[in-house]
């Protein structure tokens, strides 16, 4: 008996050892089923309620609130302060509200606040009255960290991505597009915005459009009518004309938001403004440079196979002259990171592209990546998850990518990623910079 015994516990153990290390290793890990879509029951508000709070940097210590009401005459105020319930400042905003077929809109509306104290919790108040809100703004030096997810949708996979992200410490949110897959049903974009309310209303949600945010008819309804209405970010701040393009800076780095679904061949306004933004770019104050964009450009995922061609044609010489450190896309339900690439081949002063389209849509999981992995692409993987980027300083910065069926302090993929200007490559570029950004 005792040598069974022995046997048993021996093969047990085993058993332990062997599992643990399969739910370690990417290429063996199992796949959990897609989610429910949720539900959320119709709760009539107050009038003056303020419903979907969320708030978006807006120019340098500035932060702008967003929140609807049912009833029209509300005022777009904001009480603010640095004490709970000591509100000694205020600020005036403006409303919008838009129709679509038979839906109209709340009173949507947005104020600017600020100057704010970087790095410092505000306690905030809309509409003049209701509950308190708080957030904390962004540091104005590094270490600096951004949470990043997209193509969230509202399903019981958003709900567990948003609640890793709450677990960690960040400062920023950065969405790479298709926030609420509202898809023509407006009722969806308010769902969405009551699901994402308690992280998006403490800390700035940095969003760009994606193809679920169009919601075109042809000849009856222009795109975006919706997302730009509900999602004003910093356009004007940064010097663009649309809300589907813009730029922000976080402590040093510098943050360009393109749009995939608007012109950017090198006669568009789009690539006029890029131009423009970058050559404003002080890389002493902003050593790190960033960008977002929904439709990724170096993607070895079945789903999506080449539809990034046309706008990596166009922008991608602009972006390696200017020397972008990290590009964040969506669009692919799944995550996939590339080393420095440039022109389809690695290059030690390309960019790091990243997909991160995995925040728990109900289209669910893009399973078929193709068969030969490029030389470029060094991790993928087909989880809902989310990401985070902590710069730690002028050179360093750490990425990890956390799956939602993990506790959220385990990283199944990480890297440091030091900036190109630390590798000499800005100035190895800058003459080529020079000659695009004064060029025709
Ligand atoms: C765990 O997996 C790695 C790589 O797949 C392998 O090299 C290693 O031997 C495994 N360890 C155990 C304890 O099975
Ligand atoms: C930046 O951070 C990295 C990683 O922690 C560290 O090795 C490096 O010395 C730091 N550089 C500076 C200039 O502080
Ligand atoms: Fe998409």
């Amino acid at each position: 008996m005792k040598p069974n015994l022995t046997l048993f516990l021996f093969l047990v153990s085993l058993t332990v050892v062997l599992l643990i290390n399969v739910t370690a290793t990417a290429s063996d890990y199992i796949r959990p089923a897609p989610r429910k879509i949720l539900q959320f029951p119709w709760s009539p508000k107050h009038s003056f309620h303020p419903q979907q709070v969320h708030i978006s940097l807006a120019g340098e210590n500035h932060m702008r609130v967003t929140w609807i009401t049912d009833d029209n005459h509300a005022p777009s105020v904001v009480k603010y302060g640095t004490s709970p319930g000591k509100y000694n400042a205020v600020a005036q905003g403006e409303s919008t509200s838009y129709s679509y077929l038979l839906y109209n809109s709340g009173k949507i509306h947005h104020t600017v606040i600020g100057p704010l104290k970087d790095d410092t919790v505000y306690y905030y108040q809309c509409g003049g009255e209701g509950p308190e809100f708080q957030f904390k703004g962004p540091p104005s030096q590094f270490p600096v960290t951004f949470a990043v997810a997209g193509d969230l949708g509202q399903t019981g996979w958003t709900e567990s991505t948003l609640d890793h992200i709450d677990r960690c410490k960040y400062d920023v949110h950065m969405l790479p597009g298709d926030l609420s897959y509202a898809d023509y049903i407006q009722r969806r974009w308010d769902t969405f915005g009551e699901l994402v309310q308690p992280l998006a209303s403490a800390r700035p949600w940095m969003v760009t459009q994606g193809n679920h945010e169009k919601e075109n008819i042809p000849l009856f309804k222009e795109g975006f009518a919706s997302y730009n209405a509900r999602w004003k970010m910093p356009y004007e701040e940064s010097g663009s004309s649309s809300n589907l393009y813009y730029s922000f800076d976080v402590a040093g780095a510098h943050i360009i938001m393109l749009g995939s679904y608007t012109d950017y061949d090198e006669y568009s306004d789009q690539y006029s403004w890029l131009k423009a933004d970058i050559a404003k770019v002080d890389r002493e104050r902003a050593p790190w440079l960033l960008a977002l964009f929904h439709v990724p450009w170096y993607n070895s995922n079945e789903a999506h196979q080449g539809e990034g061609d046309n706008m990596m044609a166009s922008m991608e010489p602009l972006l390696y002259a200017a020397g972008v450190d990290v590009v964040l896309a969506g669009h692919v339900h799944a995550y996939e990171r590339s080393q420095r690439v440039y022109n389809g081949k690695s290059d030690p002063c390309g960019a790091v592209h990243i997909t991160i389209g995995d925040g728990g849509n109900r289209e669910g999981l893009a399973h078929k990546f193709k068969n030969q992995q490029p030389e470029w692409s060094v991790f993928r993987e087909a989880s809902f998850g989310h990401g985070e980027l902590k710069i730690v300083n002028s050179t360093h910065a750490f990425w990890s990518w956390h799956r939602n069926d993990d506790d959220e302090p385990v990283r199944s993929d990480q890297v440091w990623i030091t900036t190109l200007r630390s590798s000499g490559c800005i100035a190895e570029k800058s003459h080529e910079l020079k000659k695009i950004l004064t060029g025709p």
